[in-house]
């Protein structure tokens, strides 16, 4: 699958971690930085990856920053973005199975990294349900039109 991958200040670690452990799984990354020395500001790195998603030229989107959370605010203000958080198996599975979730985020100082790699194997490898989701799916699209 081919995924796009980014960082603040705050993720470098893990977003190396999840960019070799992805790669060796046989994923294509395109690695979007940050590869600045010092602070950079979350929002700039994930509005690259949720735009490379919304148009297609990626597959998903992964995030990571001190805690995850204000990537996927930011990743979400961009239209066709569904952006989560997950932070266990649950979450992670039902983020695809019920919001067909297409940037996950993740937090390298509030989430141990051995989970982080697990979790980002299975928010890949777990399918959209559909069905009745669809619906509800279409009310979040239909909020992304003017
Ligand atoms: C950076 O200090 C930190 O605020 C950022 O990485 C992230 O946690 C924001 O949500």
């Amino acid at each position: 699958m081919k995924i796009a991958l980014a960082s603040d200040h705050a993720g470098k670690k893990l977003r190396a971690m999840l960019r070799d452990h992805l790669a060796q799984r046989g994923h294509e990354l395109v690695d979007l930085g940050t590869d600045q020395e010092g602070s950079v500001d979350y929002p700039d790195f994930a509005v690259e990856v949720a735009k490379r998603v919304a148009a297609g030229e990626a597959e998903r989107g992964i995030l990571v920053c001190g805690t995850g959370l204000g990537m996927a605010i930011a990743a979400n203000k961009v239209a066709g973005i569904r952006a989560v958080a997950p932070y266990d198996e649950n979450t992670t599975r039902l983020s695809r199975e019920h919001n067909d979730a297409n940037v996950a985020c993740f937090g390298e100082r509030v989430q141990d990294p051995e989970l982080v790699l697990r979790l980002a194997d299975l928010w890949l490898e777990t399918g959209y349900d559909g069905g009745r989701h669809e619906r509800r799916i279409e009310k979040i699209r239909s909020l992304d039109r003017p």
